[in-house]
């Protein structure tokens, strides 16, 4: 079966765990075990005004997610972000999923404009980015210390009234 987007449920800690468990994955933050796991999950799905979170689910389990949150309702506007299993990548899923929320958040969700950054040393999230709609606006440089390396950001937004990308979404 294809992919499809849904909500996180509680039985999900133990995926979201195991998608942590990489250390691509160290920016997205720190999710170690099933209590983690079940706090990341109820965060996700608290407050509803001010974050929409996407499971991308691949036959019952979840393999990754798109999240639109710091919702600001005065300006309209949303950041924007997504990551993968580790083992699920490179199969343009991301891209789909990453379209699919953009789509509906600058439509039916009623956002005027999504914001999202990645590191410049991430460069498949810019693919991600781009495949989702996004423009590149700038670069923040020497965002984070890595390392001991310093390390730009990319900066990209996506406003209601770009074209909508011709990937295709998901359901
Ligand atoms: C970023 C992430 C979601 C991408 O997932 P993915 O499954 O590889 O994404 P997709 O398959 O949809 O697209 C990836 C694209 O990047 C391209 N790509 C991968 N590595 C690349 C590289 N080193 N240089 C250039 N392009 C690259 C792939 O070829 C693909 O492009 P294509 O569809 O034109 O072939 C995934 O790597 C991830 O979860 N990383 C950890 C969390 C993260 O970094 N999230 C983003 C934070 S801003």
């Amino acid at each position: 079966m294809p992919p499809i987007l849904r909500q996180f449920r509680s039985a999900d800690s133990g995926a979201v765990v195991d998608a942590f468990a990489d250390p691509d994955m160290a920016r997205q933050g720190s999710v170690a075990d099933l209590d983690q796991g079940g706090a990341w999950i109820n965060a996700m799905a608290s407050g509803t005004r001010h974050r929409h979170v996407f499971a991308i689910d691949l036959d019952g389990t979840a393999i990754g997610a798109v999240g639109v949150t710091s919702i600001d309702r005065e300006n309209l506007t949303g950041w924007f972000w997504y990551w993968l299993h580790r083992e699920h990548r490179g199969r343009g899923t991301a891209s789909r999923a990453a379209a699919t929320v953009a789509n509906w958040a600058l439509g039916p969700g009623r956002l005027y404009r999504l914001e999202l950054g990645h590191r410049a040393t991430n460069p498949a999230s810019g693919v991600v980015a781009k495949a989702a709609g996004f423009m590149r606006e700038g670069a923040e440089r020497g965002k984070f210390l890595i390392a001991g390396n310093s390390v730009d950001v990319l900066t990209y937004g996506r406003l209601t009234t770009d074209p909508t990308p011709t990937t295709p979404p998901l359901e």
